[in-house]
């Protein structure tokens, strides 16, 4: 790490890996969060207009590919709320046979939860006697126990056993104590397109009465770009119910900030070439910055990082994917499957259309169709629209170009 100079003093030689404040990672928060300020306003102003009970906003829905930064965003929105004493319950959906149960639980418990952060609040003494009642009964609906007798609090609704009149008279009650509060009530959903229709339906459905009647309620969301057709299908007035936000590509000027602000801040210095060639390779993707970051950070021999550091780093860091973002993915298809990505990367990135890939595949369409919903669960694929599929990843198509087997 260090090398003695011949007058004595030692000089840093390679960067200090203990440092390396690039950790690419779902839903981990990043060195610095760059380019999202626009997402950032809307929903600072969200938390204004609360404040402010001004009525009739709408939630907000942010699409994307997978590692674009949606879950860091959503996280951002939470702790924005949080710090303004809202109500905020956060969950992640899961597809499969094991998702809808698994699902209500956790949102009866973060419900929960929630609602116990408020106990320093302004917002708790109104909720004694109004909503912690429906919150413990609800609960009880989705399966699991009430709260508990450490709390007081007066007798709720959403008792009926009817998932959605009660997540309706929870959210009624919520509502109204935290605008006596003046603050509101978040349901912070990630892996949205993946929710069961049911929950999903009777969501939508409050959504929808809490806008009409101005209860400080909203609906966050993030999900891949199907999700607003999910959405449509469930509800034929969903889509007045959101602001929907395409979460893609950073500008290559933020692209550029989120790697020379957190090496800046260590002392270090990225060279014009260097970056450059960084900034290429990641194709202004939030996932793949970091990814390059770290091997950045790794392969640097100086607190001047040249683009021969840079190069190298490249060459690690698409290896890092290959064998981590990608090929995790990749594994996950059976042969079948893989033949039917294979198909699919001869459009590059895509989308590619369903008809097309019956013919290169030399199969009916109606053969193909499980395969496709297989991997559509496995969240490898979805589809865009009707008749076509893309994959859910940046990369992905020359990734498989990559492969052998
Ligand atoms: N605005 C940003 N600036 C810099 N880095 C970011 C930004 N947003 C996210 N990242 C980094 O990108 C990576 C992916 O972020 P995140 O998990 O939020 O993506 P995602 O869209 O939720 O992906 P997935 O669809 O797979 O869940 C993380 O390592 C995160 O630190
Ligand atoms: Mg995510």
């Amino acid at each position: 790490m260090f090398e003695m100079l011949p007058d004595n003093s030692v000089r840093m030689k390679g960067m200090e890996p203990a440092l390396n404040p690039f950790s690419p990672g779902s839903g981990v928060k990043p060195p610095a969060l760059v380019g999202r300020q626009t997402e950032i306003d809307a929903f600072d102003l969200l938390v204004a207009r609360a404040k402010a009970n001004a009525a009739g906003d709408r939630g907000i829905l942010l699409t994307g590919l997978r590692g674009v930064g949606k879950t860091v965003l959503l996280n951002e929105f939470s702790e924005m709320a949080r710090r303004n004493g809202w109500l905020v319950v956060q969950f992640e959906a899961q597809p499969g046979d094991g998702g809808p149960e698994a699902v209500r639980k956790k949102l009866a418990r973060e419900l929960q939860l929630g609602a116990r952060r408020l106990r320093q609040t302004p917002a708790w003494s109104h909720l004694r006697s109004q909503g912690l009642g429906s919150i413990s009964n609800i609960s009880v609906s989705l399966g699991m126990q009430g709260l508990t007798a450490d709390l007081k609090f007066d007798a709720g609704r959403a008792d009926s056993r009817n998932l959605e009149i009660d997540l309706e008279e929870m959210v009624e009650d919520v509502s109204a104590s935290m605008r006596k509060a003046r603050a509101g009530f978040a349901l912070v959903i990630d892996e949205m397109q993946d929710l069961e229709s049911d929950l999903l339906g009777a969501l939508l459905t409050v959504q929808h009465a809490a806008g009409q009647r101005g209860w400080p309620f909203y609906i966050i969301g993030g999900g891949l770009p199907s999700l607003p057709g999910r959405l449509s299908e469930s509800r034929s007035y969903a889509e007045r119910l959101f602001h929907y936000r395409m979460v893609g590509k950073l500008s290559p000027e933020a692209a550029a900030e989120a790697l020379t602000v957190p090496i800046g801040r260590l002392g270090a210095l990225l060279e014009g070439e260097a970056l450059t060639t960084v900034l290429e390779a990641a194709g202004g993707y939030a996932y793949f910055l970091q990814a390059y970051g770290r091997t950045l950070w790794e392969t640097a021999s100086d607190k001047v990082i040249t683009v021969g550091d840079a190069r190298l780093a490249v060459e690690l860091g698409t290896a890092d994917l290959d064998h981590g973002f990608f090929v995790a993915r990749w594994q996950r298809a059976t042969p079948a499957e893989r033949n039917y990505l294979r198909a699919m990367s001869q459009d590059g990135e895509g989308p590619s259309a369903t008809a097309d890939l019956s013919g290169r595949l030399g199969k009916d369409h109606s053969s193909l169709t499980s395969q496709r919903a297989r991997l559509i669960e496995k969240g490898i694929i979805f589809a865009p629209e009707h008749g076509y599929v893309q994959f859910t990843v940046p990369g992905m198509g020359a990734f498989i170009h990559r492969q052998k087997d």
